[in-house]
């Protein structure tokens, strides 16, 4: 139980269910992750897009394993309308500055879900005409098969429970735990 002990002043008392990836397993895959996106991106110029918040913790340990030169930005997507249901609307609420057409553009998400997000941001960023437009997901629930562009790289294929830390939030909490958790009911 130590390491559960070791981040029960982060919990605000609620607690782990278990730790679904600790963080020498998350270490292991970024920088396999990583290798796998340089092999992949031989030439041109590449722009990682960080789609915030979630993906903040993933995108910083990432960019940092592709070997070869890259750019980052980020952009930021909300959802709204019904707040039990995704409305699948997604309003843009930042739009990256940099320039995005002939640059192989990868996309980060922390975790494909419904895939709604995503769909709607690959047909916007799609009319930038980037040179390729791919997508990396840290977690990747495969719950969806109605995805407009598969995940490209995938760290892991998720459990389906709700799970936070490594970027990754409830309610905006848990986002500085080092090890991706379910949360206990
Ligand atoms: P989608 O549009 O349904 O694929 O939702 C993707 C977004 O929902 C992710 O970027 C997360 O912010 C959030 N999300 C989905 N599943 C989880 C989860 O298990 N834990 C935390 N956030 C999640
Ligand atoms: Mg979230």
């Amino acid at each position: 139980m130590s390491q559960f002990d070791d981040v029960k002043h982060l919990m605000k008392g609620r607690t782990i269910a278990r730790i679904v990836y600790d963080a020498p397993t998350i270490a292991r895959r970024v920088d396999e992750l990583g290798e796998e996106i340089g092999r992949a991106y031989p030439d041109g110029e590449l722009l990682v897009l960080g789609l915030l918040k979630g993906s903040f913790v993933f995108l910083s340990d990432l960019v940092r394993r592709i070997p070869r030169p890259l750019q980052v930005d980020f952009i930021v997507a909300s959802s709204y309308g019904n707040d039990t249901v995704s409305s699948g609307v997604v309003k843009l609420v930042y739009d990256p500055a940099t320039e995005l057409e002939g640059k192989h553009i990868l996309l980060v998400e922390d975790i494909i879900d419904s895939g709604r997000t995503l769909n709607r941001l690959v047909e916007t960023l799609s009319q930038r005409r980037p040179k390729s437009l791919a997508i990396c997901a840290l977690l990747h629930k495969r719950l969806t098969t109605d995805l407009a562009l598969e995940a490209r790289f995938v760290g892991f294929d998720a459990p389906h429970e709700f799970l936070v830390g490594y970027g990754l939030d409830h309610a905006e909490d848990f986002r500085s735990l080092p090890f991706v958790a379910s949360l206990a009911d």
